[in-house]
């Protein structure tokens, strides 16, 4: 039996659903027989997705397209399925954004949104869907943070600190709830093939021939979560990295991870 099996007839929330992992993650679902709600901002790209995975798998797919960089979304979200008589018993908070180049030049609102879509999102979500699977004493809760949760990352400070949230929240809410029977996994991915490196002005050069595909990704979080872990890095070579750094005094990877990230016009 496949991990996304788990979910079968039962409903995943996946945020972020319209690309990338995100959008993988929903395939890897449907296949397993999961009904599903499709969230992002592009509500064509989930019109679609929900037609292509109601055809090919048979499940039950519903749309609602919300800007997670608004205060306000994840209510709406939950209003949405509540109004329905959906019971989520998956929460996938997958929906993230990031910027790359020096914090000084930074565009405030953009940091502050990222701060907003990756973090107070995904706690406002969990805070909402999470009192229902402890009383029914059952669910599940996928977080996406990435392995720049493990250092900070000069050029992309705020996003690495905004998945070294996830990473901890996740973490700490997993061992707080799994005596109520919900499990809940952070899933760490290394560069991935998606559109996040354009979207957040990450020079094409710098994860080059190092990415994993998003489908293996979403599968490694699918079967983390299943299998009751607390967090999962993608890929041996991003596990190996992590496990490495951690002999290391916490100054030199840093000091590393500048050198590695450092814009190339700044020499
Ligand atoms: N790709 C990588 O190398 C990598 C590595 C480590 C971790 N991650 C994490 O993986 C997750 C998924 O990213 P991805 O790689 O699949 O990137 P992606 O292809 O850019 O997908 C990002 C998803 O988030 C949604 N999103 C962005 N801003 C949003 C907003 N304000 N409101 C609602 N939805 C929003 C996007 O949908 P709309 O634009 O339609 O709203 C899209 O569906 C993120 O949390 C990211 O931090 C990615």
């Amino acid at each position: 039996m496949a991990s996304s099996d788990c979910w079968r007839g039962k409903w995943a929330l996946v945020t972020g659903a319209s690309s990338g992992i995100g959008s993988a993650l929903t395939e890897e679902l449907a296949a397993g027989g999961a009904h599903l709600v499709l969230t992002a901002r592009r509500r064509q790209r989930l019109t679609h997705l929900r037609k292509r995975l109601r055809t090919a798998h048979a499940v039950q797919v519903e749309v609602v397209a919300a800007d997670l960089d608004q205060p306000d979304a994840p209510e709406k979200i939950f209003a949405f399925t509540s109004e329905r008589g959906i019971i989520v018993d998956l929460l996938v908070n997958n929906a993230g954004v990031g910027s790359y180049g020096e914090f000084c030049a930074s565009d405030l609102p953009r940091e502050l949104g990222i701060v907003q879509v990756n973090c107070s999102a995904v706690v406002h979500l969990t805070h909402l869907y999470l009192p229902g699977m402890v009383e029914r004493r059952s669910g599940d809760i996928l977080i996406v943070a990435s392995t720049g949760a493990y250092q900070g990352v000069p050029y992309m400070a705020t996003y690495a600190a905004s998945k070294a949230f996830d990473l901890l929240f996740a973490e700490a809410l997993a061992e707080e709830v799994k005596r109520y029977g919900v499990r809940v996994c952070a899933l760490c991915p290394g560069p991935t093939v998606s559109e996040f490196q354009k979207v957040a002005g990450v020079p094409e050069q710098m994860a080059a021939g190092m990415e994993e595909r998003a489908d293996q990704v979403a599968r490694i979080g699918l079967r983390a979560l299943a299998a009751g872990e607390h967090s999962v890095i993608s890929g041996f070579t991003n596990w190996l990295g992590v496990e490495v750094q951690r002999i290391a005094p916490r100054r030199f990877v840093t000091y590393a991870a500048e050198r590695l990230f450092r814009p190339p016009q700044r020499g």
